[in-house]
C-alpha cells in the first residue's frame, strides 16, 4: 500500500434548517466490515496522536468536530490531510504508517476500524515499519 492508496470519501449530507445530518453506513462509504470504533478528543494544544501502522487493520477517520492533520507515510512519500469537516471520511488501509496532529480546541477524530483491538496488529517503531515496508511483509 502506498499514500496513493488513501483517499478522502464525501459522506452524503443533508442540509437543513434545523441543523445538518450526515452518516457512514458499512459497505457503502465505509468500504470494510467495521469491527472497532474509537474516538480521540480533549487532545491538549500541540500534542501528536497515533504515531503508528497497523499490520492488518484498515481505518476511517472523520473529524466530527474541530479540525486536525492526519500525515501518512508508506515509507518512501508522506501525505498530510486537513479534516475540518463532519461530511469527510479519510480512509487510511492497512501497511502505512500514520499519525494526527494540529489538533484544533474541543476536537473530535473518530475512528472506525476493521480488527478488533489488537496490540500485536501495531507497528510502533518506526525504523522496524520501514524494515518491514522493505522487507515486503507490510
Ligand atoms: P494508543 O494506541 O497508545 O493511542 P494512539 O492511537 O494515540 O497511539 O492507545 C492508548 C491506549 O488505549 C493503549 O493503552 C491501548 C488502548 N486502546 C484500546 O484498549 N483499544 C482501542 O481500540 C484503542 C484504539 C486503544
Amino acid at each position: 500500500m502506498s499514500v496513493e492508496d488513501v483517499r478522502l470519501i464525501e459522506l452524503p449530507k443533508f442540509l437543513d434548517a434545523r441543523g445538518n445530518l450526515s452518516f457512514a453506513e458499512e459497505g457503502s462509504q465505509i468500504p470494510f466490515p467495521i469491527r472497532r470504533t474509537y474516538w480521540i478528543y480533549d487532545v491538549p494544544g500541540g500534542e501528536e496522536r497515533g504515531a503508528h501502522a497497523f499490520r492488518k487493520n484498515q481505518e476511517v477517520v472523520i473529524a466530527l468536530s474541530g479540525a486536525f492533520d492526519v500525515v501518512v507515510d508508506d515509507g518512501t512519500t508522506q501525505k498530510t490531510f486537513s479534516l475540518k469537516r463532519s461530511y469527510y471520511a479519510l480512509y487510511i488501509p492497512s501497511g502505512l504508517w500514520r499519525s494526527l496532529d494540529n489538533f484544533s480546541t474541543n476536537s473530535l477524530a473518530l475512528e472506525f476500524g476493521s480488527e478488533p483491538y489488537s496490540a500485536e496488529d501495531y507497528i510502533r517503531d518506526y525504523e522496524e515499519f520501514l524494515k518491514l515496508k522493505k522487507d515486503g511483509e507490510i
